[in-house]
């Protein structure tokens, strides 16, 4: 949540900033704002909108400085609005922050500096902490990276910042405690942003700051040291990152590229760690820690949104396969409520963004009570990645489209590969069954390609829908997840209510809604409870419901009772989420481009959640 963008060096840095800010609008597009320094002094221009506002309100001022910071933000402290967007001055405006994630303690820091005379132009905490910062300057007579040390020491919170100062041309400081922040090495310049993405067409060595570090840029020297002030020797890491995987490359949005790149990113998730022929399945990261999870007498995954959806695919795959209990928990809920953990628990935990607040907490209190805990990451260096034990990355490539698709189908591979690996060990699988599970899952990326081949007919269905004002996403099994993740994807881009339910609990209440106007949407491919599906599809008729089924090929049965049908292609019922979820990404993608929704950028969403 927020983006930031900061360079200091020999180009011109607004260029590189606006860009930047491009590529982290994901994170956060209520507004918007540049702080530059030249013959105008320290200069801080800012918008509520998109950066492209932001571009419109910088026409004509003088932006040519070789230093400067940008910020894309989602508001947390104030509304969306000109005075709260960042950058923030300081008293004397001689400083100017930006500033990523929650200082919780910022009301009594406030208090006591209205006292000592601030006035405050905006509601947000990050003024605040630039205001404390000069007055920590002021009183102790200090330099401001010794000011900004002694102010890290006394906030309460998150935070990613980079600071400049109108008195050091040639000074960045940067710090971060909970919200990512990476530094990026050029020849004689230095960037600074959220994620690698600003970075990676300049320079391919970054450094990922750690909780409670200090980045000073100083005259093209660069120190990192703790709060403590003690020096520490910088991780430099190649980025693998391609250019051409965080642009749309021709696709109208980035949400359709990443659907459309599913077979490629699944087929990714198998390299090196899968072939089915000489019957290899293994996955690196699980190293030390693995007889721990072959041991375990439970499982516990935690994750949010999408990710939590695919924990409860996971949750099915390791209760058939593996035999161990698994329970699948919200982050926000598991991090409050004393959970029970155990000697011989194993925690796995699934982020796409490797940076979710929730579950960055609920990984804490897990460690904290012993336990061994797997990480589910997509983005390498992540808070997450690095805060587990062990783990397993998705390698699904950079998912810039807020709603998550190719992360889900990522996640629920290597999870399938984690599960049939820990299996396998614990002789909880036949060898028969183990080997045609990987054959089939080697499939996976011909079938979606398949699924994907539907487009043209979800694009007609989602025409005559596109009005509908709820909709309702049934399934079973371990397309009960599925129908979760479909609803989510509609509500979230296109803002019609939608819900998922288990298909058998509609009785239970859901069915209420059911009338000649409700959509319901049925994932009900051939698997172990088919026949109770089409009894639950016959329920939705008998009262008018619309329904569209995803269907496995040849079905005719249900064909004869929806309204429309999708067929996908058969699979393992164990590994068809991975195929039955794409016609539900397409048809959210196309309601929502139809209703003239930003698919790309939901209003109120961000792509990585820092705050809880
Ligand atoms: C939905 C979506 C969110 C995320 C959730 C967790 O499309 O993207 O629900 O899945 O915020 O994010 P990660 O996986 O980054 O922890």
């Amino acid at each position: 949540m927020c983006g930031i963008v900061a360079y200091v060096g020999h180009r011109e840095a607004y260029p590189v900033i606006i860009k930047g800010l491009k590529r982290l609008e994901y994170r956060g597009y209520d507004s918007a704002g540049i702080a530059v320094l030249n013959s105008d002094g320290l200069s801080v221009y800012k918008k509520k909108g998109k950066v492209a506002d932001l571009e419109e309100h910088v026409i004509g001022r003088n932006i040519s400085s070789h230093i400067g910071i940008g910020h894309t933000r989602w508001a947390t402290h104030g509304e969306p609005n000109d005075q709260n967007a960042h950058p923030h001055y300081s008293a004397s405006e001689d400083l100017a922050i930006i500033h990523n994630g929650i200082i919780e303690n910022y009301s009594s820091i406030k208090k006591d500096l209205q006292n000592k005379g601030h006035v405050f132009k905006s509601d947000t905490d990050s003024e605040v902490f630039i205001h404390f910062i000069e007055e920590i300057k002021k009183s102790n007579n200090c330099s401001l990276e010794e000011a900004v040390r002694l102010a890290l020491n006394k906030v309460v919170g998150a935070y990613a910042i980079v600071i400049m100062s109108r008195t050091e041309p040639n000074l960045l400081i940067a710090a971060r405690k909970g919200s990512p922040l990476v530094v990026g090495l050029g020849k004689d310049e230095f960037f600074l942003a959220s994620d690698a993405t600003p970075i990676i067409e300049y320079t391919n060595e970054v450094v990922y700051l750690n909780d409670y570090e200090i980045a000073i840029i100083r005259d093209n020297s660069f120190v990192i040291k703790n709060i403590q002030d003690v020096k520490m020797t910088p991780y430099i890491q190649k980025l693998e990152m391609e250019l051409e995987a965080i642009e749309k490359g021709g696709y109208p949005h980035f949400m359709l590229k990443e659907i459309y790149e599913q077979p490629k990113s699944i087929s990714d998730c198998f390299r090196g760690r899968l072939n089915a022929s000489t019957g290899h399945l293994l996955l690196g990261g699980l190293r030390e820690y693995a007889n721990k999870m072959v041991n375990a007498d439970r499982i516990v995954i935690i994750a949010c949104g999408t990710s939590w959806h695919a924990g409860l695919v996971a949750e099915y795959i390791f209760e058939e396969f593996c035999r161990i209990p698994v329970e699948v928990e919200y982050a926000s809920e598991f991090r409050y409520r004393n959970p029970v953990i155990k000697e011989g628990d194993v925690v796995i935990a699934i982020s796409q963004s490797g940076e979710t607040a929730d579950t960055l907490a609920a990984i804490e209190l897990a460690k904290s009570k012993g336990a061994v805990i797997f990480g589910v990451c997509n983005v390498v260096g992540s808070s997450i990645a690095r805060a587990t034990h062990e783990g397993a990355y998705t390698h699904a490539g950079p998912e810039i489209g807020v709603a998550s698709t190719k992360a889900f189908t990522a996640q629920i591979t290597v999870l399938s590969m984690m599960a049939l690996m820990i299996a396998q060990r614990r002789g909880t699988i036949s060898e028969r069954r183990y080997h045609e599970m990987l054959v089939e899952l080697e499939t996976i990326p011909a079938k979606v390609e398949k699924a994907l081949a539907l487009n043209a007919q979800i694009e007609q269905i989602s025409e005559i829908f596109k009005d509908a004002t709820n909709f309702l996403y049934l399934g079973r099994g371990y397309n009960f997840p599925v129908a979760l993740e479909g609803a989510l994807k509609l509500k979230e881009i296109s803002y019609i209510h939608a819900e998922g339910y288990p298909a058998a609990e509609m009785k239970h209440g859901p069915i209420a809604l059911i009338d000649e106007n409700m959509p319901v949407v049925f994932i009900a491919t051939k698997d172990s409870s088919y026949e109770k599906v089409v009894s639950n599809i016959q329920e939705v008729r008998a009262r008018k419901g619309r329904v569209i089924a995803i269907v496995t090929e040849g079905d005719t049965l249900i064909p004869s009772m929806a309204e429309f049908t999708i067929e996908v292609p058969a699979t393992d019922e164990a590994l068809m989420p991975l195929v039955s979820v794409v016609p539900l990404q397409l048809l959210s993608y196309h309601i929502a481009v139809m209703r003239g929704c930003n698919v790309d950028q939901p209003r109120n969403l961000a792509k990585s959640v820092t705050v809880e």
